[in-house]
């Protein structure tokens, strides 16, 4: 199959093959991607919790970076669809004797995988493999760098709708490490996508890319004025792995002015609900009180990936031709 020209995602009729990122990809594709989500989150309440759509097929998790939402979501999700899961243990693999990631996916492919599921530190990892695999082979960027990470922005915009479905009538702030954050990215790419009127993010000048207006956002550098009257809090996690150097004076210092507490929450609408891609930094981040609050959907945001993930997977795997 040819790819499209302009985006490596898309076969020639414009057709998903593989999720690499959401910047580029239409409304109607995320949104065929929610909504098969919805149709799947029933699969979990089943007595026999799977389905057969993934039967016979192979899904490879290889992860270079920790993960635990991302990876494990993914090994169920490739479960309740009925695929054979593999899960690569890098550490132990023979990418420690020296083999390219590309000889790596060459020998899994030669034990007939059909689709790979890759986190990376470095950004552009999963498109070098969507490049070099046949055209029956799927790729799915589960966080490459600093650049991605397709379902996470995904599931959040799933939570996002589930609790507020006017989604052409939202005010929502992301918070945080925007300038390290693949998860930010993607986030932000589906609201505007689907068109959420009014995204902000809030950061201290040392934590925002360079021209992030540029992604259609509102910028502010204080929460008392960016959390007022918003609909969703994203919050981001400090990436302290991906900082070169002090851009924060301190974790505490950074806690009392960008940290979400009980005080700061009451900025935004009283029903407003408090997100978070996890891993969670308590205390640097967020504070617990809010983590483990009424408003928080922290926990559904996990629970609604796995339907996320399956939809994905479905797809990709029903978009060969
Ligand atoms: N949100 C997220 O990517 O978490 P993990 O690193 O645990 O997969």
């Amino acid at each position: 199959m040819r790819k499209s020209v302009n985006n490596p995602q898309l076969n020639k009729h414009g057709e998903l093959t593989h999720l690499l990122s959401i910047e580029g990809l239409s409304a109607p594709i995320l949104k065929q991607i929610l909504e098969t989500a919805a149709s799947f989150v029933g699969v979990a309440e089943r007595e026999v919790k799977k389905v057969p759509l993934l039967r016979g097929k192979t899904v490879c998790n290889i992860f270079f970076e920790n993960s635990t939402r991302t990876r494990t979501t993914f090994e169920i999700a490739a479960k309740r669809l009925s695929a054979d899961v593999i899960n690569l243990n890098v550490g132990t693999s023979s990418q420690s004797k020296g083999e390219t990631i590309l000889d790596t996916v060459d020998n899994l492919i030669a034990m007939h995988a059909d689709m790979f599921v890759v986190r990376h530190a470095q950004s552009g990892a999963a498109h070098l493999i969507a490049r070099h695999v046949g055209s029956d082979i799927h790729v799915i960027n589960a966080g490459d760098g600093r650049h991605a990470h397709p379902t996470q922005g995904l599931l959040d915009v799933f939570t996002v709708r589930h609790y507020k479905p006017d989604m052409h009538n939202l005010r929502v702030a992301v918070v945080g490490d925007v300038l390290h954050s693949r998860v930010a990215r993607s986030e932000i790419h589906a609201l505007t996508t689907l068109g959420v009127p009014e995204v902000r993010v809030i950061a201290p000048k040392t934590l925002l890319p360079q021209e992030v207006e540029k992604l259609g956002v509102q910028v502010y550098h204080d929460m008392a004025s960016g959390l007022k009257d918003v609909d969703v809090i994203m919050m981001l996690r400090l990436q302290n792995e991906r900082m070169n150097g002090a851009l924060l004076p301190s974790a505490q210092e950074y806690f009392k002015t960008y940290g979400l507490t009980q005080d700061k929450l009451a900025l935004a609408k009283p029903d407003a609900i408090v997100m978070h891609p996890g891993p969670m930094n308590r205390g640097v981040e967020i504070d617990s009180t809010v983590a483990d609050g009424a408003q928080s959907v922290i926990l559904p945001q996990v629970t609604y990936g796995i339907a996320v993930r399956m939809a994905v997977m479905s797809i990709l795997a029903g978009n060969t031709e």
